[in-house]
């Protein structure tokens, strides 16, 4: 992906350099032919004028003049190539401002090579400006929580304290027993958006071909505890069953057993002070690739304890052996169930690999991708070329999970990173997963699980009907303004906008 990106950036370049050194360049040799050969410039006033005079000349009927002159500015503007243009030198703003400004100083060839170059510099400085700032509006509106999704999860909060309702048991007393039962289809999924956990839950269950053998385990934060347990006791998805948890709920889940929680915290305080002050410690020398992934490591989605949980999973659900682990931005269009037929013949883990495949530029994931090749503790102990894999729909095999030491691997180099002031990887949980589950993957068929909806423009509709898991990873997830509008449908026709709580939010469908 980064080489993708950087050729893409350079061949954007190369382009716009090419079309205003054309823009610029043809009209003054219009002009400068005009000086030469004609008496004089008032003549004729108008750039059209000398263009319809001098047309014949420069296709070739007139004597080489034009072409010594555009010789001439060749060698002059490689002169002045390596010159430094000073700061506070005033450039045209635009290409009619450039004309003006040549038509009213009577430059010889060297100053208007020297402007020509500073005009093409500011120019290229504005739009690098213009797209950074274009990014950080960008991810403003990733991970600002909108006002919809805010409001459903203060009203539910409230109707949590004065409705009966909301608060009763999930699931009933007496289909407890099914929470641990091995002969159930078990699904996992952790998050703090009531409305996007709703998609998930409820497409699972409608592409469900046996709703009534599901077991869901919604793990949220104690902030969004009673929210999300409202939303599901006010609605329920019976066949299947639901079950709502608090992380402060999990006796296990203390700071002994995960020290994780520290690196979370740390990552926290960084988080806040860049955020305090954002403008100092990103400066407009930084592409928009190294902004973006500053920014995106101070996240509030990278620090979470909830991304953190799926590495507890045999902790947190002593009595299970198979789970699927689904993550928040992923709608389910299939049946599921056989996943727990597949042979995972003894590893952990059954992931799709995202280093080959349809997509080019989504399925070209290796270790590289992910980690600081320049640090020793990465090059020394890993292969650049590994395949990735991704989170998102994973089936995890929890009997053989229990006989490893995933869990402690995963904390080693957590804290390796920590320790390294986060120079191994910047991003998330992935890259300390991909470590961690080393040797303990099986690659799964790729239609089960189709990646890049929230960051890739051109996924194509028939594959995204076909996939049975499709995830909106990246940052136009399908509930906010910058989703992308033909890709929203496949996750709006699991949002019930008729419910009251939706309703009185103003959550509203996305007109297309
Ligand atoms: C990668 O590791 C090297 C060596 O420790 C370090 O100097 C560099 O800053 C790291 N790069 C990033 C992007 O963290
Ligand atoms: C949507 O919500 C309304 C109002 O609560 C309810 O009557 C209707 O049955 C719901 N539709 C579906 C498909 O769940």
């Amino acid at each position: 992906m980064k080489l993708k990106a950087a050729a893409r950036h350079f061949s954007y370049r190369t382009v716009f350099h090419t079309v205003l050194i054309l823009a610029f360049l043809l009209p003054f040799v219009f002009i400068l032919t005009a000086l030469v050969t004609l008496e004089g410039f008032n003549k004729c006033s108008s750039l059209d004028c000398l263009g319809r005079r001098l047309g014949p000349r420069l296709l070739g009927r007139g004597n080489d003049g034009s072409m010594r002159i555009v010789r001439d500015l060749y060698r002059v503007l490689d002169e002045i190539n390596s010159e430094e243009v000073p700061v506070d030198l005033k450039v045209p703003d635009s290409f009619d401002e450039f004309i003006w400004d040549m038509k009213n100083n009577d430059y010889d060839l060297r100053s208007f090579a020297f402007r020509l170059k500073a005009t093409m510099e500011s120019m290229d400085r504005e739009l690098r400006t213009s797209r950074l700032s274009e990014q950080l509006n960008k991810h403003y509106a990733a991970i600002a929580i909108p006002k919809g999704l805010h409001c459903l999860s203060l009203r539910l909060t409230d109707e949590y304290s004065s409705n009966a309702l909301a608060r009763k048991q999930l699931p009933p007393p007496e289909l407890i027993p099914r929470l641990s039962d091995n002969s159930y289809f078990h699904f996992v999924l952790a998050s703090d958006n009531i409305l996007a956990a709703s998609v998930v839950v409820t497409s699972t269950i409608r592409s469900s071909l046996k709703p009534g053998r599901i077991v869901f385990h919604v793990i949220t934060d104690k902030k969004t505890y009673p929210a999300m347990h409202s939303w599901f006791a006010l609605n329920p998805l019976s066949p299947a069953i639901v079950e709502v948890k608090g992380v402060h709920q999990f006796d296990w889940l203390t700071r002994e057993n995960v020290p994780v929680f520290e690196a979370i915290e740390t990552q926290h305080a960084a988080r806040s002070r860049f955020h305090g002050n954002h403008l100092a410690s990103t400066s407009v020398g930084d592409t928009p690739r190294v902004f973006a992934a500053k920014l995106q490591a101070g996240s509030p989605t990278y620090t979470s304890v909830l991304n953190h949980i799926r590495i507890y999973l045999p902790e947190l659900f002593p009595g299970l052996n198979k789970v699927v682990f689904l993550d928040d931005d992923v709608v389910v269009q299939r049946d599921l169930s056989s996943l727990w037929g597949i042979d995972l013949a003894g590893k952990v883990n059954g992931a799709v690999e995202t280093c080959r495949g349809g997509d080019a530029w989504v399925m070209s994931k290796r270790f590289r991708n992910y980690f600081n090749f320049s640090h020793p503790l990465i090059a020394n102990n890993f292969d650049a070329a590994e395949c990735a894999w991704a989170y998102g729909m994973n089936i995890f095999d929890l009997s053989a999970w229990r006989k490893t030491t995933i869990k402690d691997k995963y904390h080693h180099w957590v804290k390796e990173n920590l320790n390294s002031d986060f120079t191994l990887w910047r991003l998330g949980t992935l890259p300390p997963g991909l470590i961690a589950f080393r040797g303990h993957v099986h690659p799964i068929d790729p239609s089960w699980h189709l990646l890049g909806l929230g960051y890739q423009e051109k996924t194509d509709i028939p594959s995204v009907q076909k996939a049975a898991v499709i995830h909106y990873n990246g940052q136009s997830k399908p509930w906010l303004d910058i989703g992308f509008k033909h890709l929203q449908p496949f996750w709006t026709r699991h949002v019930n906008y008729s419910n009251e709580f939706i309703r009185n939010c103003h959550i509203m469908e996305p007109q297309l």
